[in-house]
């Protein structure tokens, strides 16, 4: 019965991946650009979500000097991954959004599309195992400290661009 409950919920968020591709591609086809308030607002969204979810990097890199971890601390992490995932799917949906209607784009913020986008794709093909790649590199190349200081580079120096 306690089987039965897990595949079921594994099933019912294998969806979510395929449904933020459907949003962010329906996003593209609709091309008006009257909507810069929107835009605004969506980027204050995806800001707010990205740090919260994101803040679980410098967290575990702090905790892991405190070896070993008490279990209340693996607890908190564990919690913790789960918030740093649907908070992400979130956050990329809204910073699509937020990218879409913008003005004024550059070949930075261009760049940190490409990059979220390929952080989070990454996350979902691992997370969901989407595709039998080999788990560990997938973790290899989602985990990488300097892809994730780019990342933050590209948002701060594309948006003082602009
Ligand atoms: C990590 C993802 C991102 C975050 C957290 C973010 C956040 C923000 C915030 C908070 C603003 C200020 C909004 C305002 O003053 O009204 C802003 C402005 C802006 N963002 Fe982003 N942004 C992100 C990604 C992008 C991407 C990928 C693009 C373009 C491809 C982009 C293009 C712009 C532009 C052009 C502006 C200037 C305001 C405008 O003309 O709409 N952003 N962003
Ligand atoms: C822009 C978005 C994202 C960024 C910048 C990001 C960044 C990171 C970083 C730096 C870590 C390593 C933490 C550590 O060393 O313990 C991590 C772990 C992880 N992320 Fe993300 N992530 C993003 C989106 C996602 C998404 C969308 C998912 C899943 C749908 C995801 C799933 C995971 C998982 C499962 C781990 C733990 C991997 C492990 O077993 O060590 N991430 N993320």
């Amino acid at each position: 019965m306690a089987n039965q409950g897990t595949e079921s919920e594994g099933r019912a968020f294998h969806i979510l991946p395929w449904l933020l591709a459907l949003i962010v591609l329906l996003l593209y086809v609709d091309n008006a650009r009257r909507l810069e308030r929107l835009s605004s607002i969506m980027g204050y969204v995806s800001a707010f979500l990205f740090i919260v979810a994101n803040a679980y990097y410098p967290a575990r890199v702090i905790a892991r000097r405190f070896r070993p971890m008490p279990d209340s601390v693996i607890e908190f992490f564990k919690k913790y991954l789960d918030v740093h995932i649907w908070m992400n799917e979130v956050a990329f949906v809204a910073m699509a959004v937020h990218a879409h209607y913008a003005d004024d784009k550059n070949i930075v913020l261009t760049a940190l599309g490409i990059v979220t986008l390929f952080l989070t794709v990454e996350g979902l093909v691992m997370h969901y195992r989407l595709i039998p790649a080999d788990k560990k590199l997938l973790r290899l190349l989602h985990n990488q400290q300097i892809l994730f200081v780019v990342w933050v580079l590209l948002i701060i120096i594309g948006h003082s661009m602009v």
